[in-house]
């Protein structure tokens, strides 16, 4: 493995570290420390407030300030980040902004590596006129970006991809896809679930319309809400049917339809925040802020590239990109019964998980030591032999 760089790995703020070797960050992060102390900090504003009060002091603003740390971690202006109960809810919120039917822009791209979530929502819009093509992939771990570039015309009206793929780890090339779109007068949408905290995110310099994804894996926020950038000068002219009363220009006018929206980014709103979520998520996202994503970034591309020169020298089958700058923060190792070595690996306190067809995933993150992994890829070997 190339040498260490320096990093801050703050393991002590992470308990449950000390139970095994965590490569899980794709699926669910390790709680910090500091989570216990908000959420009793949430509990104490609930016990020692009136409904009112807590919300006039800190509940209703901290969706707002959550929605800009994020969107500093996607690479994001403040006021570009609305706060989501999840990542599949701020993708129908984008998928609501749309009139199919009276369109001629009728085509969505979308691709075979996407998270299911945005096949189901995608095909449902074909119920309203939305025409979908899903860009093959050959080897079921990359899709040639020409194919994707050519997938992109003057009928597209939006190309959502993964940036990173939940299958494979296959990351696809932002800026050249925007670009491509733009060309042709079609908006782009990346799921960012996971690369936001693993890799870094230009969502500015990009120009990308739309990014979403959520909280618990590579942010270590656990499961606590989603979130949706939208490009800041694109806000004004979308006007979402998934919407509420949170999302109105003046919310507690309580005032009849039609629907007012603000000039702001909470037009994507629906209704309550899920306050609980946001004091979970906030210790997570300040430990990835001050590590820093380009310096989570270095350290996943070290270990990665030695667990796939490992991987290779055993025979084994990598079902991820090999090429580091095609790949996010995971290697998927194909095994032959991915549950079986799930557990296995498990009893021996190395903590990965499987997917149908692609094998383990394995994902290092900054607060896994070299020895961890160099130690979960030996045990691999063991059990695989
Ligand atoms: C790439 C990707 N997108 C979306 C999701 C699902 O997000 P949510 O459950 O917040 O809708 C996942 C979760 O595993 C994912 O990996």
């Amino acid at each position: 493995m190339k040498p260490e760089t320096k990093i801050n790995r703050r393991r002590e703020e992470f308990p449950t570290l000390a139970s095994g070797i965590h490569l899980l960050s794709h699926s669910l992060g390790p709680v910090p420390r500091a989570a216990r102390e908000s959420m009793i900090a949430y509990y104490e504003a609930w016990e020692h407030h009136t409904s009112e009060d807590a919300w006039a002091t800190s509940w209703w603003e901290m969706s707002t300030r959550a929605g800009d740390r994020i969107a500093g971690i996607l690479g994001g202006a403040p006021g570009s980040v609305q706060i989501q109960p999840n990542a599949s809810i701020a993708l129908s919120s984008v998928a609501s902004c749309f009139d199919f039917n009276s369109s001629k822009r009728k085509k969505i791209v979308t691709s075979a590596l996407d998270f299911p979530s945005m096949e189901y929502i995608w095909d449902a819009q074909s119920r309203v006129g939305a025409r979908v093509e899903v860009v093959a992939s050959d080897d079921g771990i990359t899709i040639p970006l020409e194919r994707l570039l050519k997938a992109i015309d003057d009928t597209t009206c939006l190309v959502a991809l993964s940036h990173v793929s939940f299958r494979s780890s296959y990351r696809v090339d932002a800026q050249a896809i925007v670009e491509r779109a733009h060309e042709h007068g079609a908006l782009v949408l990346l799921d960012v679930y996971q690369s936001a905290g693993a890799i870094e995110l230009r969502a500015n310099e990009w120009q990308v319309d739309f990014l979403i994804g959520g909280t618990i894996k590579w942010l270590c926020g656990g499961p606590a809400c989603g979130y949706l950038y939208v490009r800041p000068d694109l806000q004004k002219d979308l006007l979402p049917r998934l919407t509420g009363w949170v999302a109105h220009a003046a919310p507690f006018d309580f005032a009849p339809a039609p629907m007012r929206y603000p000039d702001s980014v909470r037009r994507f709103a629906q209704g309550t925040p899920n306050i609980p979520g946001l004091y979970s998520a906030l210790p997570g996202l300040q430990i990835i802020e001050e590590v820093g994503v380009i310096r989570v970034q270095e350290e996943s591309q070290r270990r990665t590239e030695w667990m796939i020169d490992f991987a290779l020298e055993h025979g084994w089958k990598i079902n991820s990109p090999r090429d580091v700058k095609d790949r996010g923060g995971s290697v998927m190792i194909y095994v032959g019964d991915g549950p079986e070595m799930v557990n296995r690996l498990g009893e021996r306190r190395v903590f990965v998980d499987c997917r149908p067809g692609v094998g383990l995933r394995i994902s290092p993150h900054f607060f896994n030591t070299d020895e961890e992994v160099q130690e979960a890829m030996a045990i691999l070997s063991d059990l695989i032999s």
